[in-house]
């Protein structure tokens, strides 16, 4: 199975900290990926756009190895995702946060223990340093004063600001989003995109993120990829493409969302 793939780092460049060379992904006969290229330079926010069941989720489950690709390679500081053993794979997963529409945070453990369990079991912190850790987090988000509550006790809000604490404890590279929001009550979405902006400004943090919420996009991307057919059809700085799209398709997208 090697041989189809060229070695590690053979196409890669130092400057690119994610990178799709040529992936296609189907699932049956459906192709949702079809020669998919595009890198993300470290400390980068790239923003994923397109119409529903274009492939955006697809792309950040690649990342995670949660789904294997048909074809094409895709690195992570030059390091290839597929083929790599398991032990390559954790130590490249090591390096990626997720946060996802739904937070998927453990209920019977409290807001700190959520943020801390990984830390201590995967990074080998002391509960000690990882609880130092996990309240700093957690005061980052705006829940320092929260730490002993269950996450049913929280508001949506709160829960996915917690999701993202748990996310930056693992002191990823890379933190992939995929519509944190878009879960929520509409009152709750600003106090989460405004911890986000925050990391976004104050961490060299490269996000990849996934959001149907423009001004936000608007805000924090350093570019925009509007997706569709699966492959990437438009790109390039928010103000572009939001006011000047060049792309038919990307118009009617972004007539229809705005
Ligand atoms: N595990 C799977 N098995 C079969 N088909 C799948 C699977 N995961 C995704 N798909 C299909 O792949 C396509 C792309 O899905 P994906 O979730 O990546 O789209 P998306 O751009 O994130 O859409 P949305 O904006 O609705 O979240 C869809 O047609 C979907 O039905
Ligand atoms: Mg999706």
């Amino acid at each position: 199975m090697s041989a189809d793939f060229p070695p590690t780092s053979a196409n890669t460049n130092a400057d690119e900290l994610i990178r799709f060379d040529k992936v296609t992904k189907r699932f049956g006969k459906n192709t949702v990926l079809d020669d998919l290229c595009f890198s993300v330079r470290p400390g980068k926010h790239v923003t994923l756009i397109g119409p529903s069941g274009s492939g955006k989720t697809t792309i950040l489950r690649l990342l995670m190895t949660l789904v294997r690709p048909d074809e094409g390679t895709i690195t992570v500081s030059g390091d290839q995702l597929f083929p790599a053993g398991p032990k390559e794979v954790r130590e490249i997963r090591k390096n990626i946060g997720m946060v996802f529409q739904q937070f998927n945070l453990f209920p019977n453990m409290s807001v700190l223990r959520n943020v801390t369990e990984a830390p201590v079991r995967v990074l080998g912190l002391s509960r000690d340093e990882a609880e130092a850790r996990g309240r700093e987090l957690l005061d980052l988000v705006g829940l320092g004063d929260r730490c002993e509550a269950k996450p049913a006790q929280l508001s949506g809000g709160q829960q996915q600001r917690v999701a993202i604490a748990r996310a930056l404890a693992m002191r990823p590279r890379i933190l992939l989003l995929d519509e944190v929001t878009s879960a929520l009550d509409p009152e709750l979405v600003a106090g989460v995109l405004d911890v986000l902006r925050d990391i976004a400004r104050t961490t060299d943090i490269t996000m990849l993120c996934v959001t149907h919420e423009m001004n936000f996009a608007r805000d924090i991307s350093d570019e925009v990829l509007m997706f569709d057919s699966g492959t990437v059809i438009e790109s390039g700085p928010p103000e572009r493409i939001f006011s000047a799209p060049e792309h038919e398709r990307t118009r009617e997208f972004l007539g229809a969302i705005l």
